[in-house]
């Protein structure tokens, strides 16, 4: 007698707990009851889902609603989060369940996107998702005063806040750094209470609380920061502490200049870290001696393109151009075949052909190189994108190519 599978549904707001408790201990931690409130600030029930055994959560995942931006502006997407299966339930094929009914509920609302962060980079290829942003993590080893000679002079204020300020000062600046900048999501609601500007104790781990700060200008405020101090001594009694940046966003270059130069100037401190850096930061160009910072470079943001017409119609290109494409999709067969991209570089139409194809490439690749995090000539060299019709390659990259690196700042 075959065995019947687990039911998959939306969680009701009595089961919540549940369900978030369920993922902690699917990542092997566990749920303090504060952090539950806080995930309620943003958490969408109707965006839930749970398998159930018996009356018993075994795995989940949710999504928020967001805008992600793109060239040129921004699309709806889903941001797949919360996804965990108890030790007790793995590779029995729940999760493979969820993510099926997950990305068929996203095609349904009409969002052309879905982005998440992966755990391990091996959960996420065959469902579609690709990393279309990477990162850049910088250490840099203070030697003496770190010196930001090369960077621009700043005649702005850099002041301590408190978080109401914040609150208030710190989305304006995201949004103009984000308008530029494809990767990017929108921070909704109590989003900023939720994320960035939370502090319990127990996350701390030795580190000072997050310290806000703002570089004003002309009564703007063109930048922020928020870093963390971990104080430590070496054997001799000499300090050796660390400056931990949670998130540095500059509408300008002298606001970036300025906040890079405090956190690099706190006393006390011989080290200053940052992950998640774009990958065209100019803080190593400013760096008096650049071989201070060593810099490591990973997948950032992984994208799925859910509706690959209104993902390709829904962002500006560099160029104009026409190009039909043959996408492979095997887990959203609705994108399979061939597409015709026109475009006058600011509006775009994609449309299904009986055409002939210039290029043969999977929708993994086409996320890859969707936000300009990656090149189709680089795709060509591992043999990922097949070229029917000569020089249709560099056609593509003429049309994809984007002025700033994307940047997805912040693990959600
Ligand atoms: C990742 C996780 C959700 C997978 O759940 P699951 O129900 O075991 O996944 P499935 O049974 O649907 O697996 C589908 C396929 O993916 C593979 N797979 C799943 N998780 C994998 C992993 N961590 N590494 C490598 N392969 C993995 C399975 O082997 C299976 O392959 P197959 O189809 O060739 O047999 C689960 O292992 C988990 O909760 N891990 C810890 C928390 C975590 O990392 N969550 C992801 C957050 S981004």
């Amino acid at each position: 007698m075959s065995v019947p599978p687990l039911p998959i549904r939306p969680i009701d707001g009595a089961e919540f707990g549940a369900l978030v408790r369920t993922v902690e201990t699917a990542f092997g931690e566990a749920a303090h009851p504060d952090d539950i409130e806080r995930e309620r600030l943003v958490f969408e029930p109707d965006r839930s889902l749970a398998a159930f055994d018996g009356d018993r959560i075994v795995g989940g995942t949710w999504v928020f609603s967001f805008g992600l931006s793109v060239p040129g502006g921004e699309l709806p997407a889903a941001g797949v989060t919360g996804v965990g299966v108890l030790p007790t339930h793995r590779r029995q094929g729940l999760l493979t369940r969820l993510m099926r009914r997950q990305v068929d509920d996203v095609r349904d609302r009409g969002e052309p996107l879905a982005a998440l962060w992966a755990s391990e980079a091996q959960i996420y290829g065959r469902f579609g998702y690709a990393p279309a942003t990477f990162g850049a993590a910088h250490r840099i080893r203070k030697r003496g005063a770190t010196a930001l000679t090369r960077a621009p002079a700043a005649g702005g204020l850099v002041r301590l806040v408190d978080p109401d300020f914040a609150l208030a000062a710190f989305p304006p600046v995201y949004d103009r750094t984000r308008s530029g900048r494809p990767g990017m999501p929108s921070r909704r609601g109590r989003w900023w209470e939720y994320q960035l500007l939370a502090d319990p104790e127990r996350h701390r781990s030795g580190h000072s609380d997050k310290q806000l700060i703002t570089y004003t200008e002309a009564d703007e405020v063109d930048g922020y920061a928020v870093y963390r101090v971990k104080p430590s001594w070496d054997d001799r009694g000499a300090p050796t502490g660390t400056v931990d940046v949670v998130e540095l966003m500059a509408a300008t270059p002298a606001a970036g200049a300025a906040l890079w130069r405090h956190c690099l100037g706190i006393d006390l401190t011989t080290n200053v870290r940052a992950p998640r850096r774009p990958l065209d930061d100019p803080l190593p160009l400013w760096l008096d001696d650049p071989r201070q910072a060593q810099v490591v470079v990973a997948d950032a943001l992984w994208l799925r393109l859910v509706d690959v017409p209104a993902a390709l119609s829904g962002r500006s290109y560099a160029s104009t151009g026409r190009l039909t494409l043959d996408v492979r999709d095997a887990f959203c067969p609705w994108n399979d075949g061939r597409w015709t991209l026109e475009t006058d570089g600011s509006e775009a139409s994609c449309t299904r052909t009986r055409g002939s194809a210039d290029l043969v490439l999977d929708q993994t690749d086409l996320a890859m190189l969707y936000l300009g995090g990656t090149t189709a000539t680089g795709l060509t060299l591992a043999a990922r994108i097949e070229e029917r019709t000569p020089g249709a390659v560099a056609r593509l990259d003429a049309l994809f190519r984007v002025p700033l690196a994307p940047w997805a700042p912040e693990v959600f």
